[in-house]
């Protein structure tokens, strides 16, 4: 979900429906909008679908005002309708409220104070905006007294960012947060609220962030933040280094194509950023270093596509380093954690560093006094401020839904930090500036992997994608990134494994990609290819030019063959690009997928 709200001198409705705009990329399935016009009178608009459907039904209602509200709904409390679209609004239209989370004791708060009153959607949202209404009603509360009331009846495992207006108080914005971000810009023509400093770069690039707890009530010209207890609370606003340029498409026709190209860059800087001219890395604080050195194991914890990038970072933690390296689903070790070692280090990967589901774990973590670090390529987010370390990924603003670029700057950051502690018997620098040049290569190759793309998948509706080792370890996330975005049903398999139950999926015409990049067992998985061959797949072998055979549909640029993945991966994602244009879907938005996904 996301939230954006303004108050200034401007109208609102054109900041409110960019910033909207702008937080499209991160999934959604309605969106709605709230502006007070004063005397003109309130305007609420919600819609199902897409932003520019909203737009067109703002259209024509002579919307105008200078504050306002608005929101983009990933459905979690009630299905997605308009009913259940933000904002919403108390049973007398003097409340309109946003909400980003999840209100877990909302049945019985509804069951408590609300009998009587008559609710129009099924969210959780709309008893807590009714609850305001209600105490600021029977209670005499000031607004702020009555949304703060309203907070304290949350139950522990809420997660809110809330934005709230007061049809009395027209040009006053309250915001508060518990475990969902929340940023307050500032500028000379008035303040605004964001859930993601995108949407909100082109009227400032200073923002004060809301911490958990925390309340802020919001004028054109002023900030008044305060602490759970009710004490204010000074913040300086902090300069958030990002160019609105490079939020933007340019030339591309969509978002994940751009990310894909940009991992040569970023593949670039990172080479250059971490290394000085003796090949040592001087930029990790030693303190880091020092504290993985004192662990006796290392657990990577992440989600999606970051869990994937954690299965190829374990090798290079422990060959390099020497350290056992566990890695685990995010939302499975926060309700099940595994047996420790004595004395584990966390490492939490996360593109934006506020997925809930790895939250949870952090807090767990630090609740039990254990040593982390995020790597995130979200600065400042909420992982990486919560962890005792953080790096940054540097890949730069990442929108499209599916996760390119951080994977591959995931990996590599792992590479680096692996040959910080241990030893990786590489000049890594130079391996990764060899690595830059050869992902340029394979992504100026682009036509070869629609043609792939066309001819294995058009009219297919299952596929697989195997490998051994690393390869295994690219498999399941080149498989994500095609079901994810074409919704062609894939499965990323351990070669080897194929065979104990799932070839008998393969029939006649099955698109198996194979991975074919690691020495030690290229035999085998020529062997595992032909089995499928035999039974009717169509294999489309993806191998690195030392281990090719003649057919192979791809050839991939040698270069170490620990740092194959970052190569291997690529024109997966572009076979994945390729097949879901050819389906005539929206590449970058994908259906009931969100960018960062902010509730367990
Ligand atoms: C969402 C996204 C995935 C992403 C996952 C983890 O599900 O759609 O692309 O990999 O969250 O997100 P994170 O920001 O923690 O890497």
């Amino acid at each position: 979900c996301g939230i954006v709200g303004c108050t200034g001198n401007h109208e609102a409705l054109p900041t409110l429906l960019k910033g909207l705009e702008k937080l499209e990329y991160r999934g959604y399935d309605s969106a709605g909008v709230y502006v007070n016009g004063g005397d003109a009178g309130d305007f609420l608009v919600r819609q199902q679908g897409r932003v520019a459907l909203l737009e067109e039904a703002t259209k024509g209602k002579g919307i105008t005002g200078t504050a306002g509200i608005a929101h983009t709904r990933w459905a979690t409390h009630g299905g997605v309708s308009v009913e259940n679209a933000h904002p919403h609004c108390s049973e007398d239209g003097r409340f309109y409220l946003v909400h980003n989370g999840v209100i877990e004791n909302y049945d019985e708060l509804r069951d408590t104070y609300l009998q009587g009153v008559t609710l129009h959607s099924e969210t959780d949202t709309e008893i807590a905006v009714q609850l305001i209404d209600k105490f600021a009603k029977e209670d005499e509360l000031s607004t702020l007294d009555a949304f703060r009331k309203m907070i304290s009846l949350l139950d522990n495992n809420s997660a809110y960012g809330f934005l709230l207006m007061d049809r009395q108080t027209p040009d006053l914005l309250y915001t508060a947060k518990k475990k969902s971000p929340l940023l307050i810009g500032i500028s000379d023509d008035g303040n605004v609220v964001t859930s993601d400093a995108a949407a909100m770069l082109d009227v400032t690039q200073y923002f004060i962030e809301l911490m958990d707890g925390e309340v802020a009530v919001i004028s054109k010209t002023n900030v008044a933040l305060y602490n759970e207890t009710g004490d204010s609370v000074s913040r300086e606003p902090f300069y958030l280094d990002i160019d609105a340029s490079e939020t933007d498409k340019g030339v591309y026709p969509y978002y994940m194509l751009k990310e894909v190209d940009e991992q040569a860059i970023v593949a670039r800087t990172l080479s250059q950023y971490y290394f000085d001219d003796n090949g040592q890395v001087i930029n990790i604080d030693q303190s880091i270093i020092d504290r993985i050195k004192q662990a006796d194991r290392l657990y990577i914890v992440a989600a999606g596509t970051s869990y994937h990038a954690g299965l190829v970072g374990k090798r290079y933690f422990e060959q390099w380093t020497g350290k056992p390296t566990e890695v685990h689903i995010s939302s499975e070790f926060a309700y099940d954690q595994p047996l420790l070692s004595k004395k584990p280090f966390f490492i939490f990967l996360s593109q934006s560093g506020e997925t809930a589901d790895s939250r949870e774990v952090l807090d767990n973590v630090v609740k039990q006094g254990y040593p982390s670090l995020t790597m995130a390529n979200v600065l400042n987010s909420t992982l990486t401020r919560e962890a005792d370390f953080a790096l940054p990924l540097l890949a730069g603003p990442e929108i499209a839904v599916a996760s390119t670029k951080a994977y591959t700057a995931q990996v590599i950051v792992e590479a680096i930090l692996a040959h910080a502690i241990g030893d990786s018997g590489l000049d890594l620098k130079h391996e990764l500036a060899k690595v830059a040049v050869e992902m340029q290569v394979i992504t100026d190759q682009k036509d070869q992997f629609k043609v792939i793309a066309e001819d294995a998948l058009h009219d297919r509706h299952s596929a697989f994608y195997i490998g051994r080792g690393l390869d295994a370890a690219v498999a399941v996330e080149s498989a994500l990134k095609l079901k994810e975005i074409s919704y062609v049903q894939t499965e990323g398999f351990a070669a080897g494994e194929l065979k104990h139950g799932t070839i008998s999926l393969i029939e006649d015409g099955t698109p198996v990609f194979a991975l074919l990049t690691q020495s030690k067992t290229a035999g085998l998985v020529r062997g595992e290819i032909s089995q499928v061959a035999a039974r009717g797949a169509n294999t489309i072998v993806i191998a690195s030019q030392s281990l090719a055979k003649p057919g192979d549909a791809y050839l991939l640029p040698d270069v170490n063959e620990l740092l194959m993945p970052l190569l291997a991966v690529i024109p997966t994602q572009l076979i994945a690009y390729y097949a879901t244009l050819d389906r005539g879907l929206d590449v970058d938005r994908p259906r009931n997928l969100a960018k960062s996904v902010t509730v367990q």
